[in-house]
């Protein structure tokens, strides 16, 4: 068997590759649309870019590997994410991509080569391991079911949550935010990315003002992507924030990511309360939503515990790895 890696030629021979991994990886959630995936390439994250690659097995591309370098802070790391068809798997070609991405990252000074695997195949621990990585971080997906969700427990949460929060409101928008919370929001994503759990990665606090949230959002809208947000005010402070995405063309299924309440707002059940309130925003803007899938750090306990009161159940264990170049 011949090995050998080169740039990605063609964004559909990527499609092709990264569709059959997730498929395997991940046969419960939905693959992402051709059109979804192909519009990522024009319309990265501000701040971030990005470099892609194949590797090939005698010639025939079976391998994808994608890095991404954060450029306005986490500047001495690079997230992979290596990708090689299952059926010609152990020969080498996650090994050269591998070796691939370790050589750019030097090239480009960095020096912490970051990627995560999924434990429900043991390969891709297994391949982390063998390459020298260290477990930095274990996460959990959980699953919220939408057939078959307890609406009476939803209500009785919600209510009993309002008596812990007196004097707060609840607002909800869709994609860019308002004006009026704009800056509470990017103070907020600043705070979660100092706040959440990070175990052993390294990993500093995203520097976010109202611009850096204004283009990621118009950036996730050319990808596709529609963000359903909720937000808890007190006064014209925002105290809390919650976010669900969806690919425009994928009808079941969303992605619940960041929650944060303000450290000085904390002990009102806001998280619960956004929460709650956006799951209905985004069931009543998307009917045929089927399913909703998180990732928590799986220290994160009080996430997790409010996840698991609104009928999230834990699916899937995941491990964030880190290799010191
Ligand atoms: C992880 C992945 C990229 C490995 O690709 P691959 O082409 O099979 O990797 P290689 O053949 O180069 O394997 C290199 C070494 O990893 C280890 N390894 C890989 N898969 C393994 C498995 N299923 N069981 C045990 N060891 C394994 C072995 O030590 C192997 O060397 P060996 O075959 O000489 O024993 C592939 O399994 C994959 O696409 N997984 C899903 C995505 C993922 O987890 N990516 C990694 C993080 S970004």
């Amino acid at each position: 068997m011949r090995i050998s890696t080169g740039p990605l030629t063609s964004p559909e021979i990527a499609y092709d590759i990264s569709t059959a991994v997730e498929r395997h990886e991940w046969p419960d959630i939905p693959v992402i649309s051709r059109t979804n995936f192909l519009a990522v390439f024009d319309n990265p994250p501000p701040g971030q870019t990005r470099e892609r690659y194949l590797g090939y097995l005698d010639g025939k591309p079976v391998g994808f590997l994608v890095l991404r370098f954060p450029e306005l802070d986490n500047v001495e790391n690079v997230e992979i994410a290596l990708q090689v068809r299952p059926e010609c798997r152990r020969q080498g070609v996650g090994r050269a991509l591998f070796d691939l991405a370790v050589e750019r990252a030097r090239a480009r000074g960095r020096k912490h080569v970051q990627g995560e695997t999924v434990d429900r195949h043991p390969g891709g621990r297994a391949f982390a391991q063998s390459v020298g990585a260290r477990a930095g971080l274990s996460e959990v997906r959980s699953r919220l079911d939408l057939t078959t969700l307890d609406e009476p427990r939803l209500a009785e949460l919600m209510d009993d949550a309002w008596k812990h929060a007196e004097g707060y409101r609840l607002k909800r928008w869709v994609g860019v935010p308002p004006d009026d919370v704009i800056d509470g929001v990017a103070y907020l994503e600043s705070r979660m990315n100092a706040d959440a759990p990070i175990g052993d990665m390294n990993w500093e606090p995203e520097r976010m003002d109202a611009e850096r949230i204004r283009q990621a959002e118009q950036a996730r809208a050319r990808r596709g992507r529609i963000g359903y947000q909720a937000g808890a005010l007190i006064g014209d402070r925002l105290a809390a924030w919650t976010y669900i995405g969806s690919d425009v063309d994928e009808p079941a299924h969303a992605w619940q990511s960041t929650t944060i309440v303000d450290p000085d707002h904390r002990g009102h059940r806001l998280g619960l309360l956004v929460k709650i309130h956006n799951l209905a925003h985004v069931r009543e803007l998307k009917p045929s939503l089927q399913m909703i899938d998180t990732f928590n750090a799986a220290e994160n306990t009080f996430m997790i515990r409010v996840n698991q009161e609104m009928g999230f159940r834990a699916v899937d264990a995941l491990i964030d790895w880190q290799v010191d170049l």
